[in-house]
């Protein structure tokens, strides 16, 4: 028995938090950045072993609620396969930071889901695996939209609105992006019910902001599209201050999105539930590293580039 399977991070170019509410969001998958799992042969039933997270998991089909994603994306998995569970050990390990708004929680199950199909010689064509890791996301972040489990189960960039079709994005040109960690870890679910309690207190001005980053996220496609990086850039710029008045930017996001700007940027936004967690930086090629430069002196935690583009996946 041989299998490794995985499954990237991912990061929301434009349109976090506005997609919880019917507003469209541009996401991309990171190739380069990933979780595994592992399957080897055990004589102890099915157990799930997780070194980033240091526990082990074994997995009772039959209890009566699990509240462990590892277990409950194992459980799924099972059930929709009408299968027993197999005696394998499969190990999860992760290049995703946990909580930093890349995807980590979406990625580690889907490719645990994948382990577990491949161990049981069975496949779950890509819809219905997405449907099941979507479940497993409301276990981490409570009312997901479902664009992390979208990106990440079918690798492709998408134009993601809640319940509709999935709509994949073409990318008309290069695009370098830095992606800078603030080193503080954010909860998306305590970000995106921040969200709910002022939507709820202040109906009509929040609604005002949704609407403007939906707008913004229908012309950013456009941008993308056409291979247009200053005009993204500048659009980014303005989710960003958008998403400040959604209160979901932090000290840390704000200062490293001005040392992104200050070096040349196009553009810099956080990424994903935000409070913390990561930012991304649109650059020129020769810009990069002076981006880079600034963000590590600005106190970025982990600085990394990845290019979106015709020829090379982010
Ligand atoms: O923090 P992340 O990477 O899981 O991104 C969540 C994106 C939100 O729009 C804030 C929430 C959602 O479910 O779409």
């Amino acid at each position: 028995m041989n299998i490794q399977t995985s499954a990237p991070a991912k990061i929301i170019l434009v349109g976090e938090h506005a997609v919880v509410y019917g507003k469209p969001a541009i996401a991309v998958p990171v190739s380069s950045l990933r979780a595994y799992a592992e399957v080897e042969p055990s004589s102890g039933g099915l157990q799930i072993a997780s070194a980033d997270l240091d526990e082990m998991v074994p997995v009772d089909i039959s209890a009566a609620t699990i509240d462990n994603a590892l277990a409950l994306t194992a459980r799924l998995v099972l059930q929709k396969l009408a299968a027993s569970p197999p005696e394998v050990t499969i190990r999860l390990h992760s290049d995703i930071p946990i909580a930093s708004g890349l995807g980590s929680g979406a990625a580690v199950s889907t490719a645990l889901a994948r382990a577990l199909c491949a161990a049981l010689n069975a496949a779950l064509p890509e819809a219905e695996l997405n449907a099941l890791i979507y479940e497993v996301e409301k276990v981490y972040h409570g009312t997901p939209s479902g664009i992390d489990n979208t990106v990440i189960v079918y690798e492709h960039p998408v134009y993601f609105v809640r319940q509709q079709p999935i709509q994949t994005v073409v990318i008309g040109g290069d695009f370098m992006l830095v992606i800078a960690d603030t080193g503080r870890s954010a909860s998306t679910r305590s970000a995106v019910d921040g969200v709910r309690a002022l939507y709820d207190s202040r109906h009509e001005q929040v609604q005002a902001l949704l609407d403007d980053i939906g707008e913004l996220v229908a012309q950013a496609r456009g941008c993308i599209e056409r291979g247009q990086a200053q005009a993204l850039g500048d659009l980014m710029n303005r989710n960003h201050a958008l998403l400040q008045q959604l209160t979901v930017s932090s000290p840390e996001l704000d200062r490293l999105v001005k040392a992104a700007l200050d070096a040349g940027a196009f553009g810099a936004k956080l990424s994903g539930g935000g409070r913390g967690g990561n930012l991304i930086a649109l650059v020129a090629p020769d810009s990069e590293g002076k981006v880079t430069d600034a963000l590590t002196r600005a106190g970025a935690a982990r600085v990394f580039t990845t290019i979106l583009g015709r020829r090379a996946r982010c």
